[in-house]
């Protein structure tokens, strides 16, 4: 049954937050129901904590006693003993049928600023693929090498619930089956102005924003995900982001050292760039498994620490790639009340008094988030991260130009894609840094690894001087761009 307007009122004023049924009276029936069933989601326990933790009281930095670097397992190397033992375990469970994909792809893409799912967004420089097309031919080429079905498990928001079932549906979902492919909604969280009151977007309509990209613990609970993972037998989920174009999804490597190490989540893990680069750092804190945002490195100076030649101590970058057992989910999701929360001061535009939308032109609230690697400090095992080299791997799209940006990811993946062109003995174009200096896009369908393309590019022409885009079916496309 759905709530009654004096079932709202009362449990919105015992929280001081009847403020939002102000313009009731002017409401239509419509958008009455929408109202009350967004008051009906709250948690207000959640809601309480948070305001009274973040916003009406200055937060308390976090203090350790010892922090130290995690422990890392170096780039795969395929002739080392520890890495082949790792991939046969990894493609025993492909072959299993024990792993699934988690994609986060709830996001708002702000920065990015595209209309529409961020993973619509055409990343291929010539052929417009989409980044949800990328990741598709990616799980298809995964599939037919170990004849094995990946439910590709995808976490939507309010927001791009329909847009992305939409896209999907226009493009035959990529080519593979739609009862393979599962989306769920992520929840939704009241912003809050600077005293802690909800704010209104529209009269009917609160601000809000979907609660992290840590809310696929509860979402996977909550709409059964865990459940159909069970049914198929899943209990492995190769978790990963919609705007990291080149990550390799169900990497056996990493699949094999997560089941070896008997892990419960496990992270790759990146070397940053230099102790200031904008990424999330891995380190255990009084030995607990942690991730520290560059937000707060100055409140922990030796994260900032550099080796002689200049490179981080903590060098263990976050690439926003794991594992998580199913039943890890559960557990965590079971003591989910222990989750941190987060907050960003955001301009928020709201309805003043009058009604009027007031669009602020400098931070006037607060939005709240969950991340996912805050899920790693409940592990109970040693920590397992393996690390990753950037290239071919970790891409993210955050913007159009600079750092993570689109710009950015197409150089750094025509000069991967470059090196295995060369590895097959084409000639590839370069400029005097190095860089390749066209456009290259292979089709992951075809190959997704440089040994396939290699094997698979016999007898074809070994010279290009423009920009090539190779297709699904190996055909070579010179002229575009
Ligand atoms: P980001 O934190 O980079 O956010 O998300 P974003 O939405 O892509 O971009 P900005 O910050 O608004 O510019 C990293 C990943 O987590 C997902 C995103 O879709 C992306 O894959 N995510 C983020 C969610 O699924 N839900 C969220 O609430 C937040």
């Amino acid at each position: 049954m759905a709530l009654t307007f004096e079932e709202a009122y009362t449990r919105l004023a015992e929280h001081g937050q009847e403020h939002v049924l102000r313009f009731w009276e002017k409401l239509n029936e419509k958008e009455r129901a929408i109202l009350l069933q967004q008051i009906e989601e709250i948690d207000f326990h959640t809601t309480d904590h948070l305001i009274e933790r973040w916003v009406l009281n200055e937060p308390e930095t976090e203090h350790f006693n010892h922090i130290e670097p995690v422990p890392v397992i170096p780039p795969v190397d395929p002739s080392r003993p520890d890495a082949r033992e790792a991939k046969d375990t990894g493609e025993e469970a492909l072959r299993a049928g024990r792993v699934g994909l988690l994609l986060v792809a709830g996001g708002q893409g702000t920065r990015l600023g595209y209309e529409g799912p961020k993973g619509a967004f055409p990343i291929g420089p010539l052929t417009g693929k989409s980044l949800f097309a990328y990741h598709a031919e990616k799980i298809r080429n995964i599939q037919r090498r170990y004849d094995c079905i990946l439910p590709w498990y995808i976490m939507v928001s309010e927001a791009n619930a329909e847009a992305t079932r939409a896209f999907f549906e226009q493009h035959q979902f990529f080519g593979l089956n739609p009862t393979d492919v599962t989306f769920f909604v992520q929840r939704m969280v009241p912003c809050v102005d600077e005293r802690g009151k909800f704010m209104l977007e529209a009269p009917y309509r609160l601000a809000r924003n979907p609660n992290g990209h840590g809310g696929v613990i509860p979402a996977v609970v909550e709409n059964g995900i865990s459940k159909d993972c069970l049914r198929r037998g899943v209990d492995t989920l190769s978790y990963f982001q919609v705007d990291n174009w080149t990550v390799q999804v169900a990497d056996p490597y990493f699949i094999g050292y997560h089941l070896l190490r008997g892990g419960e989540m496990s992270s790759k893990v990146h070397r940053r760039e230099g102790p200031r680069e904008a990424v999330g750092v891995h380190c255990l804190c009084d030995g607990v498994y942690r991730v520290i945002e560059y937000s707060a490195l100055d409140l922990y100076p030796q994260l900032l620490e550099t080796t002689p030649d200049g490179m981080p101590v903590y060098y263990a970058g976050n690439s926003a790639i794991h594992i998580l057992n199913v039943p890890f989910i559960e557990r965590v999701y079971a003591a989910y009340r222990q989750f941190p929360w987060w907050r960003a001061h955001k301009k928020i535009p709201f309805l003043n008094e009058t009604g009027e939308l007031i669009k602020p032109d400098k931070p006037n609230g607060y939005k709240f988030e969950t991340f996912v690697f805050d899920a790693l400090r409940f592990i109970r095992h040693k920590p397992i991260a393996l690390e990753i080299r950037r290239h071919g791997e970790y891409t993210p799209i955050k913007q159009l130009r600079g750092e993570n940006s689109v710009e950015a990811a197409r150089q750094a993946m025509s000069d991967y894609w470059g090196e295995w062109l060369e590895a097959a003995g084409w000639s590839v174009p370069r400029d005097d840094k190095g860089h390749v200096s066209v456009l290259i896009e292979i089709s992951p369908l075809f190959a997704w690894s440089k040994d396939e393309l290699v094997q698979k590019l016999q007898g074809k022409p070994d010279k290009i001087t423009g920009n090539v885009s190779i297709t699904s079916d190996g055909a070579l496309e010179t002229s575009v761009g």
